[in-house]
């Protein structure tokens, strides 16, 4: 029996050195942890329980066959998170660079499997050279299979991806359609084709780093929703993340206690917005105001920056976020702005996580670049994410809220549950000097007349009231009630029931 431990002692040893001294050091050497050292400082501490160590692979083309290392270059299994459970997939880059075999996928596809079965969600570290050029067409099916897996993952267990290394060619949709992509600056990069083939194609020069790193995936395509220093702070910020989610789409995401008080008052959010009502101000600091203890997780937050997004909690219970932020594009409504809030308010709506949303957008962006771009169908993304949503929506205009985009921005008409307003609120077809400039044409060489119809118009239509007067605003409420009023209308939604029509799935305009 001896024997026996000793020899699977032996065989973990061997699996936990992965591809050698050497690889570790050459990892090391870069700034990255290995795969292992990741899911050290993912989990808590002693919770992880690995599966397939011994797994190996099957290919005996190149010299394959004597090269084995046991695990074949992806350490998975599950472990807790501040206690919760959460199934994960490491790639090693020391093995074969992390590439993926027919049997590493099949790995990463037991672990998905079992994650639906007992629904918690799936965390993959990528770190991977793509797929295992030895074995071919085995590999390209490999990577189909956790394809589908994602897909059929997505709206039942929250799905992140953190790319801490290469994710290059047809890799990267595994991420992508993931819920989340998290990368690590300067070691990580996620490309279809990467610069020697744009070179050869487009003839441009360009750098990996230029082309898919985390600055450039952050702050330009919004392929990803955060950069993160490096490992550590990757991982650790993750941690922190995956306690504003709930384990799957069968319940509620996990509340946590807080000593800030519901009924908070926040005074100052009753200066907040300007007199002058062209004056721009920081709507970041109204959802730092009125959530739990100013704890409010950003995404995307260097994409599309005329849209705020994120979790925080009110009185306990995560909420997402979305708010026009008037200090980028007034808060308008763009292409990147539109698709970044879209797919949140979806995250949110699969996942049981109310919506908070904070109006003040002067309309969509006008422009041949955006029309040309198809801000129709984009915007129509934003309109039919707020529609389709059954999740509590609660709503605060704080400012403007012009034409199409105060429909869009979970009006009531959207079924919304609760819509207030700030006194502030001007809720119209579009801004006093535009309106008369149309609907006054006549007087237009007339600037007394102008001034006159202006003020006219400003009266009438630009304040909550004509809103209210019909019931689309349900209160004008005072800013520094804000927090007391959302917690009171998050807590009356908090066994909200609502069901769509049945339908296979509906079609968002794509
Ligand atoms: C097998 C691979 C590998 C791969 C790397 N390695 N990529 N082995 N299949 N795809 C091995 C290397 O042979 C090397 O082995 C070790 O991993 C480390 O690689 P290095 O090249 O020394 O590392 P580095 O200089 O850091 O470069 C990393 C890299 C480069 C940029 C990722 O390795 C690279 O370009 N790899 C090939 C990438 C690629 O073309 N993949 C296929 C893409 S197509 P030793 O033994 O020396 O340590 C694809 C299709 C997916 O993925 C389709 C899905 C639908």
């Amino acid at each position: 029996m001896r024997d026996i431990l000793e020899k699977l002692e032996a065989k973990r040893a061997a699996a936990r050195l992965g591809g050698g001294t050497k690889r570790i050091e050459a990892q090391h050497g870069k700034g990255k942890l290995t795969a292992r050292e990741r899911l050290d400082l993912l989990l808590d501490e002693g919770s992880f329980e690995e599966w397939d160590m011994f797994v190996e692979h099957r290919c005996t083309d190149f010299g394959m066959a004597d090269q084995k290392i046991p695990g074949d270059g992806v350490i998975t299994g599950f472990g807790t998170i501040n206690g919760r459970l959460v199934f994960v997939f490491s790639q090693d880059f020391t093995v074969f660079g992390g590439s993926l075999s027919e049997a590493h996928a099949e790995k990463i596809c037991k672990v998905m499997d079992q994650a639906m079965k007992v629904g918690a969600p799936v965390i993959g570290l990528n770190d991977s050279g793509g797929a295992r050029i030895q074995e071919g067409v085995a590999s390209l099916g490999g990577y189909a299979e956790v394809f589908l897996r994602n897909v059929l993952a997505s709206g039942v267990v929250p799905q992140i991806s953190m790319v801490m290394g290469p994710c290059a060619g047809g890799a990267v949709y595994s991420p992508a359609m993931t819920d989340f992509i998290f990368m690590v600056k300067d070691s990580s990069y996620m490309f279809v084709t990467g610069p020697d083939v744009v070179k050869t194609v487009t003839h441009e020069t360009v750098t990996a780093e230029e082309l898919g790193g985390a600055m450039t995936h952050t702050g330009r395509s919004g392929v990803a929703d955060l950069a993160f220093e490096n490992d550590v702070e990757a991982l650790l910020q993750l941690r922190r993340f995956v306690d504003f989610l709930p384990a799957s789409n069968r319940v509620k995401a996990p509340f946590r206690p807080t000593a800030d008080p519901a009924d908070r008052l926040e005074p100052s959010l009753n200066t907040l917005v300007p007199d002058n009502p062209n004056k721009p101000y920081d709507m970041k600091e109204l959802i730092l105001k009125v959530v739990d203890e100013g704890d409010f997780f950003e995404l995307q937050p260097d994409f599309a920056k005329n849209i705020i997004i994120g979790f925080g909690r009110m009185d306990g219970h995560p909420v997402g976020f979305v708010a026009n932020q008037p200090m980028v594009l007034a808060g308008c409504l763009d292409i990147d702005s539109s698709r970044k809030a879209a797919r949140f308010v979806r995250f949110c709506d699969c996942f049981n996580i109310p919506i908070v949303t904070f109006v003040d957008v002067p309309g969509f962006l006008p422009g041949t670049s955006q029309e040309y771009g198809g801000i129709i169908k984009h915007g129509a993304k934003l309109l039919y994410a707020y529609a389709e949503a059954t999740v509590p929506k609660v709503t605060v205009i704080t400012r403007k809220a012009y034409g199409g985009a105060y429909d869009v921005m979970s009006s009531k008409h959207l079924r919304g549950d609760v819509n207030y307003a700030w006194p502030s609120a001007e809720i119209a077809v579009m801004g006093p000097k535009g309106a008369v400039e149309i609907i006054f044409r006549a007087d237009a060489g007339d600037p007394e007349k102008i001034e006159a119809r202006t003020q006219e118009y400003r009266e009438k239509f630009a304040n909550p009231f004509v809103a209210a007067s019909r019931g689309y605003i349900d209160d004008v409420i005072m800013p520094q009630s804000t927090r007391r009023r959302l917690c009171r209308a998050l807590a009356m939604l908090l066994d909200k029931k609502l069901e769509n029509p049945w339908k296979k799935h509906g079609n968002i305009p794509l």
